[in-house]
């Protein structure tokens, strides 16, 4: 292999996205001559620009809003998790030039779960999820993969949840917006939006929940929610969400650029600043 490297993000607008900083990151921490950029594509433009992705020299990409479901039609190959997801978020060019679909949400997911809290056993009871969007139906994905024997499923709009429900229903039963009895839950997922900065807290009474229950929240801004405040008040272990948004750019960065990258405290420190 001659010349640099190259893969990047793809999404419109693309201006927000944390992806140049933290591959940046990883480039030279390993020394590795590569490019990673954010590149601004229109929905028009889209399929030109995924057909030429191997004949740019690209070795693939991460795709973000609105994106994620159109790949579908315009890769070779689509991975499983991909499918259960209803969404791309990584493409790559594999050695025959071909397209290969993937999406490392729920993985990101998982791995955060098990860097953060070695040792958590997901088979030890129910998980609660709170949320049927696009985040919803990833961490759905991977608790049924993980083998967590119960997943209740919680959404504001209840017909969203039943939707999510009927596309991936291995162990998932809707439960009311309120929750039910947090008697017995062993994981509690926040996947709204709900406790980002500028949005209300998600309100939600921990009484009843097991001091052993870990707690998580896919909201990283702020990295400590008011959920996640709560939770470590009364003793529960608690996760923040930038783990999953470092986690799931691992697969990627392996394929593209040929090195298992780390998740380590200086990356969490570069993404954020
Ligand atoms: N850490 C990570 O790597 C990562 C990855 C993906 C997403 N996220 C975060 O996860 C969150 C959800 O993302 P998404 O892509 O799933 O978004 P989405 O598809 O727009 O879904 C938003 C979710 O939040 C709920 N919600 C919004 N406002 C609410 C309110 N006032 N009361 C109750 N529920 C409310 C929605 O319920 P309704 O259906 O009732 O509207 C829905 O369940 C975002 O904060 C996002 O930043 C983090």
């Amino acid at each position: 292999m001659s010349g640099m490297l190259q893969a990047g993000v793809i999404g419109w607008p693309i201006g927000h996205s944390r992806s140049p900083k933290l591959h940046g990151h990883w480039l030279k921490t390993y020394g590795i001559a590569g490019r990673y950029d954010a590149v601004a594509v229109e929905p028009e433009a889209l399929s030109g620009f995924i057909r030429r992705l191997a004949d740019s020299g690209w070795r693939g990409c991460n795709v973000t809003i609105p994106h994620k479901e159109a790949v579908f039609g315009l890769v070779d190959r689509v991975s499983d998790t991909a499918r259960r997801i209803g969404a791309i978020n990584t493409v790559i060019v594999e050695d025959d030039g071909r397209l290969h679909g993937h999406n490392t949400d729920a993985y990101g997911f998982i791995e955060n779960l098990r860097q953060s809290l070695p040792g958590f056993d997901f088979a030890a009871g129910p998980a609660l999820v709170l949320g049927a969007g696009g985040a919803g139906r990833a961490v759905v994905a991977a608790l049924q993969d993980a083998g967590v024997p119960e997943i209740r499923l919680a959404n504001r709009n209840r017909g969203r949840a039943e939707a999510l429900a009927a596309a991936l229903p291995d162990r998932v039963t809707v439960v009311d917006w309120a929750g039910g009895d947090l008697g017995g839950i062993n994981l509690l997922v926040n996947a709204t939006s709900l406790g980002m900065a500028g949005q209300p807290p998600l309100d939600i009474a921990l009484d009843r929940l097991p001091v052993t229950a870990l707690v998580t929240d896919l909201v990283y801004v702020p990295l400590e929610t008011p959920l996640l405040a709560a939770a470590r008040r009364r003793g529960n272990p608690a996760v923040d969400g930038l783990g999953m948004l470092l986690h799931q750019a691992r697969p990627g960065f392996a394929a593209w650029f040929g090195r298992e990258p780390e998740v380590t405290d200086a990356l969490r420190a570069a993404v954020l600043a």
